[in-house]
């Protein structure tokens, strides 16, 4: 592959929570020496505001009020730092709480449109691996590679429940695999956006397979012609 060409490439990794993105997005991104972005903290930070201004999840026009004015901002550092108006909330938007939250909040049309838009202006720093719900169907429908990434319901409770656990958090794996059904309902029956496969992207299940083999095989598919 040309220097340019990898340089624009775009890679588009959509999919339910837990089914890997973020690690695979992580790696193919270091490994082709593209940018990441992870737009699922987008919300969460968006989530995050609303939850500190004590503003009512269900009130549609002052959460879009709350996307339009906030500044969300990925640091691509080696921590991947999230900033919402000057705060690190790195940590803070992985709680179980703003999961929560976050797909009533990504459901608002009034806050997708904004996030979409800083999502491309990211798109448009150059090459990027960005991972969410509607990457390939919305945001960079001109992608060079979309994937869309599906384990079993079970192994990606688990997965989830081990982030919680290292964090120190203190979680029964029931109770995630429960927020993580509920959510899932919200977001793939949602009008705007909903989550769902691009009708040319790649379906790939990771249930019981590394993260290295997933990420060798993206990127075999990114060698194929006409990509
Ligand atoms: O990937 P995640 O679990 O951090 O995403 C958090 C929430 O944000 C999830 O409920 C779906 C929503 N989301 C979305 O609607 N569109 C995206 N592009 C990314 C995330």
């Amino acid at each position: 592959m040309k220097q340019e060409q990898k340089l624009a490439l775009q890679i588009a990794i959509d999919g339910p929570a837990g089914a890997g993105k973020s690690t695979l997005a992580k790696l193919v991104a270091k490994q082709l020496n593209l940018f990441y972005v992870d737009t699922g903290a987008m919300y969460r930070a968006i989530a995050y505001k609303v939850l500190k201004n004590g503003i009512l999840l269900e009130d549609e026009l002052s959460v879009s009020q709350i996307a339009k004015t906030t500044e969300v901002i990925l640091d691509h550092s080696e921590k991947q730092n999230v900033w919402c108006d000057g705060e690190n909330v790195t940590l803070a938007i992985r709680s179980p709480e703003i999961s929560r939250a976050v797909s009533i909040v990504a459901a608002y049309v009034g806050v997708r449109e904004r996030l979409v838009e800083l999502q491309r202006q990211e798109a448009a720093r150059g090459g990027v691996v960005m991972d969410g719900r509607d990457i390939g169907t919305q945001v960079l429908p001109e992608a060079n590679l979309k994937i869309f990434l599906t384990a079993t319901p079970q192994e990606r409770a688990r997965r989830r429940w081990l982030e919680f656990v290292k964090a120190g958090k203190n979680v029964r794996l029931e109770e995630v695999a429960q927020d993580m059904q509920k959510r899932d309902r919200q977001d793939t029956e949602r009008e705007v956006s909903p989550l769902e496969p691009a009708e040319d992207a790649v379906i790939l299940d990771t249930t019981g397979c590394s993260v290295e083999r997933m990420a060798a095989k993206i990127i075999a598919l990114t060698q194929e012609d006409g990509r």
